[in-house]
């Protein structure tokens, strides 16, 4: 793998020096989209919402705001990512609105019917197995509760092409391949929305 190659590679694991400046960058370059998907979330008041892959912890702090009565759960198996997103959202550990936690997104470590809402933003590219991790995430979430997804790549998109060529990790999937598993793993009412003018998508659905 080529220099470009590895530090982009840390998008899907961040770590070292290299992954200190990409956890840097994620909070700024994935903002729009982020700002985006949580604008096409009319979900009412969920009360605990997991935020998976949480990078570093800008969609915890947006997700509090949007939800004022919330408590976050953020999730990373990346120890910079941690703590990244422990200093990022310090004031809320402090005031008892969130927490930070180690994990795999393909093995939980979350009782099952926790939480009301999960989200997954600009992460399920690097996740091991498409089905297999939603079916945690189905897991973990109660009934009724919903699964957001937001990526800024329909699978199709020239940028997104170019970053899966040069990150081995990395997996783009189009709408319909998200949908599949999603309704593989379990998941009922999903409804997909692509921006007018991005490559960018919002998949939401419920268990
Ligand atoms: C591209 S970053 C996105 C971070 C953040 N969600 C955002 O939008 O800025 C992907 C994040 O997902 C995390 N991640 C990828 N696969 C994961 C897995 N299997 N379990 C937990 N976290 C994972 C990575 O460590 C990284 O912090």
């Amino acid at each position: 793998m080529g220099l470009l190659g590895k530090f982009f590679s840390n998008a899907g694991k961040p770590a070292g020096f290299m992954g200190r400046i990409m956890i840097f960058g994620m909070n700024i370059f994935h903002a729009r989209v982020a700002h985006w998907g949580m604008s096409r979330m009319n979900i009412d008041a969920p009360s605990e919402i997991a935020e998976l892959g949480c990078g570093g912890g800008k969609n915890i702090r947006d997700l509090l705001m949007k939800y004022p009565d919330s408590h976050v759960t953020g999730l990373d198996y990346s120890p910079l990512s941690l703590k990244k997103a422990r200093e990022y959202n310090a004031d809320m550990i402090t005031a008892g609105r969130c927490e930070i936690v180690a994990g795999d997104v393909s093995d939980l470590p979350f009782d099952d019917e926790r939480f009301d809402l999960a989200t997954a933003f600009e992460t399920i590219y690097f996740w091991p197995g498409l089905v297999k991790c939603f079916a945690e995430v189905r897991r973990v979430l109660k009934t009724g509760g919903h699964f957001v997804i937001v990526s800024e790549s329909d699978g199709k998109d020239k940028p997104s092409q170019w970053f899966n060529s040069i990150i081995d990790a990395m997996n783009l999937y189009t709408p319909g391949e998200i949908e599949s598993a999603l309704k593989s793993a379990g998941f009922v009412n999903i409804h997909t929305e692509h921006h007018e003018a991005h490559s960018w998508i919002v998949i939401i659905s419920e268990k």
